[in-house]
């Protein structure tokens, strides 16, 4: 999906995402995943760390931390993330405009299975993220009993390629991250894994 030209289906997604009781039944109904990790990931950043959160969407994980920069490629997306903050770029995760070892800390929620190539966003990420610093994320993973349905999406060009979970455990560890910890709940594997 051009997230940059579907504005409808962007804007619903974040208005699902973000309503706690339609988001947890749409999670599980549709992917057999508790939506509850996802929270408590979120919940679990270091307040205090310089963050880019990418693709920030509507603003999802955006919470009290005045050094959380929130990117996205669509401006319908970083609109709706107004509400929440202005400290807000237009930016492509595959060329993130940041020098090496930058952040403490980079989130990507539910974002790696959009893309054609997660591997190489995984190394952006990864180039940005200082020496000890935390990737925080989740995405939609294959090899689970919702791969019609992703198959589906697939075809419809909303989501790309994705993998299993041993793939993003492989493209976390080729982008040179340790203490690698995946969280797997149905067709969602949440990841943290440090520099
Ligand atoms: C499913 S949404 C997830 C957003 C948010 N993290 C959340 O959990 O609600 C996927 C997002 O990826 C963004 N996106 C797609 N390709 C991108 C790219 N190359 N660089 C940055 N953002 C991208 C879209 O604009 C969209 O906001």
């Amino acid at each position: 999906m051009n997230w940059q030209t579907a504005t409808l289906p962007a804007a619903l997604y974040d208005y699902a995402v973000q309503n706690r009781a339609l988001s947890r039944l749409g999670a599980r109904a549709l992917w057999n995943y508790d939506i509850g990790h996802l929270r408590d990931s979120i919940a679990a950043q270091d307040p205090t760390a310089l963050t880019l959160d990418i693709p920030c969407g509507g603003g999802l994980a955006i919470g009290d931390n005045p050094r959380h920069i929130a990117a996205d490629l669509s401006r319908t997306m970083l609109k709706r993330a107004r509400r929440k903050t202005t400290t807000l770029l237009q930016a492509d995760i595959y060329a993130l405009p940041f020098g090496p070892s930058t952040f403490d800390a980079c989130l990507t929620y539910n974002g790696l299975h959009c893309l054609e190539d997660p591997a190489l966003a995984i190394a952006e990420l990864t180039r940005v993220l200082r020496p000890g610093g935390t990737l925080r994320g989740t995405t939609l993973v294959r090899g689970t009993s919702r791969d019609p349905l992703y198959s589906l999406m697939q075809r419809l060009g909303v989501f790309g390629p994705s993998g299993t979970t041993t793939d993003l455990e492989t493209w976390l560890i080729s982008a040179g991250l340790t203490d690698i910890d995946l969280t797997p709940s149905g067709a969602v594997t949440g990841f943290t894994a440090r520099k």
